[in-house]
């Protein structure tokens, strides 16, 4: 047995975040500047061991609690690979993906893991595979996920996703720059998406029409990314919109919306936040050019953000 490395990328969902939990499309890319690692290496002691140097985390994966999301992705992609038993391994997972701020960590470290183990055992497992596999543990972590962080990091190619269909991969056919701010707020994905699911049980009609409102932007916002006569002012201008109504959802945040209106002021064609809000990352769509993502990182960072990145969406 040889020592494997596997990885996966970060996501950033472009549009749609939160309504497609209720059904409605949503478009995310995957950001391969920000990834997940995860190594195997056998050891001669007859243990699984598991390691996670950025959580602090040194423990035998017989001694895991029943939930915990690193044994349960192991555990799970075992029964698929048809391993009865753990390997006599070393296990090490780290990543440059911040955690909890909606750039897809926890689905990346899973995926990662899943892809080592596969190779350790000289299998292949397909995209499909890896993402249901990724599902079942995001499902330990946010309750009711739509799948789309899955979904994205398992193919590592823009998706416009439904939730409960099959994926459909999107052409990018000019491409553009994003610059993610991050508040440094931690908002858990669960707690979020759980005071929305309240509100729209207190009033259904209301919430169904924005979430019918967001979805219609996913539409237009693809028609736009993959038709290149297509002004790329459209899609800043679809994501104020799609901004706008996140806001009226109420999961917006004024750390958020004050990180959104200092890219605008500094020239971005478009902010809004991305995932699941209360707090985490916005992004800004930049044109390719080095000049005003620079302009647009500098804002950020004067506005407050405790991080930001630069990543780009290219053409296939
Ligand atoms: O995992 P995050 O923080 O990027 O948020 C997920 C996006 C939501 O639409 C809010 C939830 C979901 O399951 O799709």
């Amino acid at each position: 047995m040889k020592t494997v490395e596997a990885s996966a990328s970060g996501k950033i969902i472009l549009f749609g975040e939160h309504a497609v939990v209720y059904h409605r499309p949503a478009i995310a890319v995957p950001v391969a500047d920000v990834r997940a690692q995860a190594s195997l290496r056998p050891t001669v002691e007859d243990e699984f061991r598991i390691l996670a140097p950025d959580l602090d985390r040194d423990y035998l994966f017989t001694q895991a609690a029943a939930d915990d999301p690193l044994a349960s992705i192991v555990r799970l992609t075992l029964k698929k690979l048809g391993e009865s038993n753990p390997p006599a391994a070393t296990l090490m997972v780290s990543s440059t993906i911040p955690l909890g701020r909606g750039l897809g960590s926890g689905a990346a470290i899973s995926a990662a893991v899943v892809r080592a183990l596969a190779d350790f055992f000289g299998q292949v497992l397909s995209p499909a595979d890896i993402s249901a596999l990724v599902y079942e543990v995001e499902k330990i972590y946010h309750g009711t996920p739509s799948g789309i962080d899955n979904t994205v990091i398992a193919y590592e190619q823009p998706v416009f996703f439904i939730k409960g269909r099959p994926i459909q991969q999107m052409r990018v056919s000019q491409p553009f720059g994003l610059v993610v701010g991050d508040t440094g707020v931690v908002a858990p994905t669960h707690r979020v998406v759980g005071n929305l699911r309240r509100l729209w049980q207190a009033d259904r009609e209301r919430y169904e029409g924005y979430f019918d409102e967001i979805g219609a932007i996913a539409h237009q916002a693809r028609v736009a990314i993959e038709n290149d006569l297509v002004d790329i002012t459209v899609i800043g201008k679809l994501m104020n919109q799609n901004q706008e109504l996140l806001e009226r959802i109420g999961v917006s945040s004024p750390a958020l919306e004050r990180l959104i209106d200092a890219a605008r002021g500094a020239g971005a064609l478009g902010a809004k936040l991305s995932g699941a809000g209360g707090g985490g990352n916005m992004i800004a769509l930049v044109p390719s050019q080095p000049a005003m993502a620079a302009s647009v990182t500098q804002a950020l960072m004067e506005a407050g953000a405790t991080a930001t990145i630069l990543t780009g969406v290219r053409e296939d």
